[in-house]
């Protein structure tokens, strides 16, 4: 009996379900096959003055990097995105914008790459994808800081800037976009609400404060984006917009990777589209499971101490899960999820999210899952929305129970902890704990949902 669940995760490997790439067996050039894949899913970081600290955008660039393209991007690591089907889990729909290659133009990387990356014929070159268009459709207002914020050196930085969007009465936000204004420093930026407007005193003079993961508000911020280069808007369900008080504050954390020196003064601006009336529906982004002090719905684990169930991931253990489990109260309640994301730092591995439907409808399974980020990289974290029209969506309904499991590697061989002692001034992993610094952990899930 015991052997089959210590067996079953060697039989199915760690991808499950990502099926192999077929082999291309053309001749491929840069020209005539290469240009346009790279353009399209390498572009909005891989150019001159983008975030990536080198550009593929010609031949001279892109050629001599050939073999590393390739096998980044069969690694997985490139275009960076986390969400993976795997044996564990298989969500039932894709997610909007997903910006990996498919198998076959994998495969033509690949055979490019082996043939030498010949450049071919520029008079043969196929038409290149116009670039995409990232802008928010109708915004109603940009906000931005005063003063540009100028960072520097080699380590990461994490600014909040409290921002006043002006609003008088409430408001319903239906469509949000960041704009970076120095592309080449800004790595991703988190948006949240403060309604108690607590960020301006948090703030110097220039407007921002350091922060690092949140707004630095503890929960007291509900979340309202989460941005990376090359991502599209963020667009509420159509007929839905998340509730906005009047006098509410925004705060943006932006993660700077300034990449040595002293970079051009950055100001990111918010580009926001509002609605005055209520919307037929309230959007909102939940966030759900352990953060700064919460323990609600923590399970006992292998490595706790006591008698109580701790959020404590020990020094030195390759693989550590904290377990959270969310009854939901057996109520009227019906939530439509349109987007999951998941949320840690620095120690964290892998991320799995599911439900147990308390009475599963149509050919909704009894456990859904709803996202899993087996290669967890604090660095690109971002909400996955669901290729689904809104009444098809996954469902939480009360009497549902939802699942968090979070995995974590507190070992030198994890380079999210090595970065996390560095900035800490320490050489050797230490427990941590639920905290908001870089080296405290989460188990939060990010649900954007429509009541
Ligand atoms: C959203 C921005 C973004 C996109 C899209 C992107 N990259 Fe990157 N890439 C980066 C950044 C930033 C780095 C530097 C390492 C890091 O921060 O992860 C990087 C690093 C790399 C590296 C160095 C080795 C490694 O894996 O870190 C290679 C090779 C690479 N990218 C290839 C590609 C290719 C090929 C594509 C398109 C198929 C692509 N990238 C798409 C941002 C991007």
């Amino acid at each position: 009996m015991l052997l089959v669940p210590l067996l079953l995760p060697q039989l199915v490997g760690c991808d499950g379900t990502d099926a192999a790439s077929p082999r291309f067996t053309g001749n491929p050039t840069w020209h005539a096959d290469i240009a346009p894949i790279v353009q399209e899913h390498c572009g909005s970081c891989h150019v001159p003055g983008g975030v990536a600290p080198f550009a593929l955008d010609d031949y001279a660039a892109a050629g001599p990097m050939a073999s590393s393209m390739a096998a980044s991007v069969e690694a997985g690591t490139m275009p960076p995105w986390g969400a993976r089907r795997t044996a564990e889990c298989q969500p039932r729909f894709g997610f909007v914008d997903d910006p990996r290659l498919s198998d076959e133009e994998e495969a033509l990387l690949r055979a490019w790459a082996e043939d030498g990356a010949p450049e071919g014929d520029p008079a043969t070159a196929a038409p290149l994808p116009s670039p995409a268009n990232l802008s928010l459709v109708d915004p109603s207002l940009e906000v931005a800081p005063a003063v540009g914020y100028v960072t520097s050196g080699n380590s990461d930085e994490f600014r909040c800037f409290s921002l006043d969007p002006g609003l008088a009465k409430n408001a319903w936000l239906t469509g949000l976009q960041v704009v970076p204004g120095n592309p080449e420093v800004v790595h991703h930026v988190l948006v949240f609400a403060d309604p108690s407007g607590d960020s301006a005193a948090l703030a110097g003079a220039d407007g921002s404060y350091d922060c690092f993961g949140g707004s630095g508000l503890g929960l007291g911020g509900g979340l309202l984006g989460a941005w990376a280069p090359g991502a599209f808007p963020f667009e509420a369900p159509e007929n839905t917009g998340i509730a906005l008080e009047a006098g509410s504050l925004l705060v943006m954390q932006v993660h700077y990777h300034p990449g040595g020196g002293v970079a051009a003064p950055d100001a990111t601006a918010l580009q926001l589209r509002l609605a005055d009336s209520p919307p037929g529906r309230a959007a909102m982004l939940l966030l759900l499971g352990n953060a700064s002090s919460d323990l609600e719905g923590l399970q006992k684990g292998d490595h706790d101490q006591g008698a109580r169930a701790e959020f404590r991931i020990p020094a030195d253990v390759a693989d550590h899960t904290e377990a959270i489990r969310y009854p939901i109260p057996p109520i009227g309640l019906e939530l439509q999820v349109f987007s999951a994301g998941t949320h840690m730092h620095y120690v964290g591995t892998d991320m799995l999210i599911e439900v147990d439907h308390a009475a599963p409808q149509g050919d909704e399974p009894a456990t859904e899952c709803l996202v899993q980020t087996p290669r967890w990289d604090f660095n690109w974290q971002r909400a996955y929305t669901y290729d689904a029209p809104l009444d098809e969506v996954p469902v939480i309904r009360g009497g549902d129970t939802l699942r968090l499991r979070c995995t974590y590697d507190n070992t030198l061989a994890n380079p999210g902890v090595r970065t996390a002692l560095e900035d800490a001034g320490l050489t050797a992993p230490t427990d941590v704990f639920l905290g908001e610094a870089t080296l405290d952990e989460m188990c939060l899930g990010v649900f954007g949902v429509v009541l």
